[in-house]
């Protein structure tokens, strides 16, 4: 079966493609299937965030599609910036000044307390929904460490290794983060669809 990735991000389909190749399904990005979707994210939940990707994409190009929804909640923010994540303090900023915007905002916080939340949902062309959500506990640092990974990395703090996700290599980051706890339960949902399927 072939799917489509919504998504632009080569790393993104490399990652997913290690995942699941043992279930022997061929996936695409959508740009190279010409599809130049950006839809806007107006959902309130990252479930409803990463169905709105991948239901658009389905819609665009006829096959399943693979779509994610991601972002780091605060227990001092009231679970933010959550789905607002990448937008947090507006388009212009950077991954650097937008994590230095969200230190400036935990400051006298009692909680440092927080997680990362991923959610990868398939969309299928007739309608049905597979999705699954994995979590990262952790806590929000006081000053950024470690010169690895993306966006929110040097500040997210996992206690039981002692490291930020900035100092993890990306097999010790993918064993715990939000990511690959999502993607590792997706390839579970998604061999248990197919063998239903199958036995229909
Ligand atoms: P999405 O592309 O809408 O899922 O946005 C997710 C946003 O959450 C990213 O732009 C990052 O700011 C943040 N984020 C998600 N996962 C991670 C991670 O593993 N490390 C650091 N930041 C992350």
């Amino acid at each position: 079966m072939k799917f489509v990735l919504a998504s632009h991000n080569p790393r993104k389909l490399e990652e997913l493609q290690t995942i699941l190749q043992q279930l022997g399904v061929e996936i695409v990005l959508q740009s190279q299937l010409g599809i130049d979707l950006e839809p806007e994210e107006t959902g309130t939940t990252f479930e409803e965030n990463a169905l709105i990707k991948a239901r658009a994409v389905m819609e665009a190009s006829g096959l399943p599609a693979i779509a994610d929804d991601s972002g780091l909640c605060s227990e001092a923010l009231n679970g933010g910036p959550g789905v607002y994540s990448a937008r947090y303090g507006g388009p212009d900023l950077n991954d650097q000044q937008r994590y230095q915007l969200l230190l400036q905002s935990m400051r006298g916080q009692l909680s440092r307390k927080a997680s990362f939340v991923s959610v990868v949902a398939c969309a299928f062309p007739n309608g049905d929904v597979i999705s699954a959500r994995g979590e990262c506990e952790g806590r929000i640092g006081f000053t950024p460490v470690g010169e690895d990974g993306f966006g929110y990395d040097p500040i997210f703090l996992v206690p039981e290794c002692k490291k930020t996700f900035a100092q993890m290599t990306p097999e010790e980051k993918n064993a715990v983060s939000h990511r690959g706890k999502a993607l590792r339960a997706f390839a579970g949902e998604l061999e248990t669809y197919l063998n239903g399927r199958q036995a229909r």
